[in-house]
This record gives structure tokens, C-alpha cells and sequence, in this order.
């Protein structure tokens, strides 16, 4: 046998005893192999039956000072913080025997995480991965104990004079323990899904009410989210940039614009607005996508005496018809003023 012919049979035995995977996936010479200690600072989660747990103790007592100095300002001395996020509320007396959270049979009821978890290890692990908001991570071992022993007292869950460690956060029986199903779309194939909702196209509501914001000085604390979500659909990312203090400390220009909005507003660009409400996301300034291009509308309602009005309603709540079978989705989060403004550029001729 030719030595190359050899070589070439190494690289086939070589093929046929590297796992299917391995053969399969695409490699594109990108990146380098995790070291153990990269993955020992991501691979950081708690499973709710304590795998992942470290070693580790704090007080009630202990945890209030970390939470009155880093936690207080969001979610409020007590955590019933009901402006920006509250944290505790909603337990009932019965609900630590029930193992059920009564309040989450009312529908408008207060859902903290007193009400809605049912492992103390999942706070504990929310905790430690994401809190403080702006400084994530950066809590010890014995404070994460102290401080989710503390917020666990403030739900009326444990003693004042509790203890949290790794064993006995194990044996926290939580207020809503047995309130989990698995019998829906989440966890079944053929479960019932969670959400059944159709489109809303007429009398739909017109006000999103907030039930909960972040202070102005947190907004951006994280990047900007405008540039972190999608720009469809309900749940959009707001332009957060513009809270971010100016270097001299000044508040940034969105509070100063909530002191004075109509100097701001009439200096918006509709063009900016139709970015910033997603707006081109169907419609082209010239060309139709899913809706006509601006100029198309332009030019079909140029001379039409109630054009603005017509077109501001339109605008608000939507329609379906004039120019085909596509619904025009009706846009309650867009500002009347800023519907206004754009109404009043398609019928001065959209440029
Ligand atoms: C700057 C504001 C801010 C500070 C300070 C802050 N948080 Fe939060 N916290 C938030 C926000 C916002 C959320 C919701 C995050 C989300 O849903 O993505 C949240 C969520 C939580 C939750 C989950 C609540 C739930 O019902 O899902 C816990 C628990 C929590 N924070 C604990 C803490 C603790 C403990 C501290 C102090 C060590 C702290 N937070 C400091 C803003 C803050
Ligand atoms: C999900 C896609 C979609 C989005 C998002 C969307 N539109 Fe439309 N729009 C349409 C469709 C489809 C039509 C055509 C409706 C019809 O035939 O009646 C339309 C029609 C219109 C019309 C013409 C109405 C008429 O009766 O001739 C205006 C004006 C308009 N849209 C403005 C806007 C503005 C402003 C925004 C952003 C705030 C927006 N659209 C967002 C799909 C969309």
C-alpha cells in the first residue's frame, strides 16, 4: 500500500469513528474551546432541588441592611414597592398550610414572589444571576443568603430570626408550591396553550396601563432597550439612551422633555416616528410592503377636504379594505399628538 493511500485510509477510519455530530456540523474555524474556569463563572444557575447551590449563610437581620442600601430604592423599603417593581405582598395566612396562593385565583391578583414561586431555590438563583439591576452579579455567597433571607421574611415566609444556608433553604416550603400545573402548551404537546388571543381590530382597548416602571435613573443602567428588542409587536423596547444623565449630572433629555413636552414634541421628525413606531416595518415611502408606501396614500387623498381627520383615525385604530385584504393593526401605544403630526405629513405630500 502507497503511503498516501495509508494516509487516506487513517482519515477515513479517522470519519467513520468521529460521533455523527461531529461529521455533521459545519466548522468555520470561528472561536477556541471554553476553558474549565470560563465555564465554572457562566455555569452559574440553581435548580429548584438545590443542584447548583453553594455553600453559604446569612440572616434576616444581615439581609436588611444590604436590601435598605441596594435594593430599597426599587422595590421599596417594605417591597411593596407598587409604582416600580414589588417583591413582596399577596400571601395569605392560609397560603403557607394550602401551599397555594389564594390571591392568584383573583385575577387582578398581586403576583410578587411571594405569590408566584414555588422553590425558595429560584430566588435565591434570580438573585444571585440578576440583582442588583445595575450591578448584577455582584453580591457574595453569604449576602445572596442574607438578602433573599430577608426579602423571604418581608413575604411573611420566614422568621425574623431565620437563618438561610444551603440546607435550609432546601427545607423553605413556599406559599405557592402547589399551585404549579404542567398541564398546558408549555410543558404538553397537546396541552391547552397558554395564551388564546385573536388580533383585536375594533373596540380594543386604547390605554396600556403600566402596573409597574423603573426609576428614571435605572432606565438605561443596562444599554439602551430600544436596541434590545424587536420593534413589533406589544412588548417593544423604549429608547432608554435618552434617560441616560447628562455628565454633568443634569437629568438626560427625556426627563427634562417630561418637564416640558410640547417644546419637545414639535420639534419631532414624523420620520423619526414612523422608525420609532415601527411603522416601516409595513409600509415603504414609496413602494408598498404589507401597506401602501406613504407617497401611494399621499397622492390618493391629496385634495380631499376631512383628509386628516380621516387619516388620524385610520391611523389610531386601524382598518382593513382600501387597499386590499391586509388589516392595518390599530396602534394604542402611539402617542394622539404623535398620530396627529403624522396625518398632518402624509396630506402635506409625505417628503
Ligand atoms: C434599579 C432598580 C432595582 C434595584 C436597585 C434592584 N432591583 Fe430587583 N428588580 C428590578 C427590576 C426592573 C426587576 C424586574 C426585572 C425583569 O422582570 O426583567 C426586578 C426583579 C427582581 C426580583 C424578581 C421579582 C419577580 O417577581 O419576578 C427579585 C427577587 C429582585 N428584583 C430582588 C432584588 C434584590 C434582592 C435587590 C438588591 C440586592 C434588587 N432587586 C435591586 C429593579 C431593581
Ligand atoms: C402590521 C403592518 C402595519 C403596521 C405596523 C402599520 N401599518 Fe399602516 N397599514 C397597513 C395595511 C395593511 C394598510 C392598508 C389597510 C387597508 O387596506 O385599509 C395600512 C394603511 C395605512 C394608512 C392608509 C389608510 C387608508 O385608509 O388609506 C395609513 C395612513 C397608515 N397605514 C399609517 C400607518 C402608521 C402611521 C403606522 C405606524 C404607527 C402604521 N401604518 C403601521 C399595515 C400596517
Amino acid at each position: 500500500m502507497s503511503r498516501s493511500l495509508s494516509a487516506l485510509c487513517a482519515v477515513v477510519l479517522l470519519a467513520v469513528m468521529l460521533p455523527v455530530e461531529a461529521q455533521q456540523v459545519p466548522r468555520y474555524g470561528l472561536g477556541r474551546a471554553p476553558t474549565p474556569q470560563e465555564i465554572a463563572a457562566w455555569d452559574i444557575d440553581v435548580r429548584p432541588d438545590g443542584h447548583g447551590l453553594k455553600a453559604g449563610k446569612g440572616t434576616v437581620a444581615q439581609g436588611q441592611k444590604i436590601y435598605d442600601a441596594q435594593c430599597a430604592s426599587c422595590h421599596g423599603t417594605f417591597g411593596e414597592s407598587n409604582r416600580y417593581m414589588p417583591i413582596a405582598g399577596g400571601v395569605r395566612k392560609d397560603d403557607l398550610a394550602t401551599g397555594r396562593a389564594s390571591m392568584l385565583l383573583q385575577s387582578d391578583g398581586l403576583r410578587t414572589l411571594g405569590t408566584k414561586l414555588n422553590y425558595a431555590t429560584t430566588l435565591w438563583d434570580y438573585i444571585f444571576r440578576a440583582m442588583p439591576w445595575a450591578n448584577p452579579q455582584s453580591l457574595s455567597v453569604d449576602e445572596t443568603y442574607a438578602v433573599t433571607a430577608y426579602v423571604l421574611h418581608l413575604n411573611e415566609i420566614v422568621p425574623a430570626d431565620y437563618e438561610l444556608n444551603e440546607k435550609t433553604l432546601l427545607s423553605v416550603q413556599m406559599p405557592n408550591r402547589n399551585g404549579f400545573t404542567t398541564a398546558h402548551g408549555l410543558a404538553r404537546v397537546q396541552g391547552k396553550p397558554d395564551v388564546q388571543g385573536t388580533l383585536c381590530m375594533k373596540d380594543c382597548v386604547k390605554e396600556v396601563k403600566v402596573a409597574s416602571e423603573l426609576p428614571e435613573f435605572a432606565r438605561n443602567q443596562n444599554g439602551n432597550l430600544a436596541q434590545q428588542k424587536r420593534p413589533l409587536g406589544p412588548m417593544r423596547g423604549i429608547d432608554t439612551a435618552r434617560y441616560e444623565a447628562g455628565k454633568d449630572g443634569k437629568p438626560g433629555p427625556a426627563v427634562a422633555a417630561a418637564a416640558a413636552p410640547a417644546a419637545v414634541e414639535a420639534k419631532a421628525d414624523p420620520k423619526v416616528m414612523l422608525t420609532r413606531n415601527a411603522c416601516m416595518a409595513c409600509h415603504g415611502m414609496t413602494n408598498k410592503i404589507v401597506g401602501p408606501g406613504f407617497n401611494e396614500i399621499a397622492s390618493k387623498y391629496q385634495g380631499r377636504a376631512d383628509a386628516h381627520a380621516y387619516l388620524l383615525q385610520k391611523i389610531k385604530e386601524g382598518g382593513q379594505g382600501v387597499w386590499g385584504a391586509a388589516p392595518m393593526p390599530p396602534q394604542p401605544a402611539l402617542k394622539d399628538s404623535d398620530a396627529s403630526e403624522i396625518a398632518r405629513w402624509i396630506v402635506g405630500g409625505a417628503k
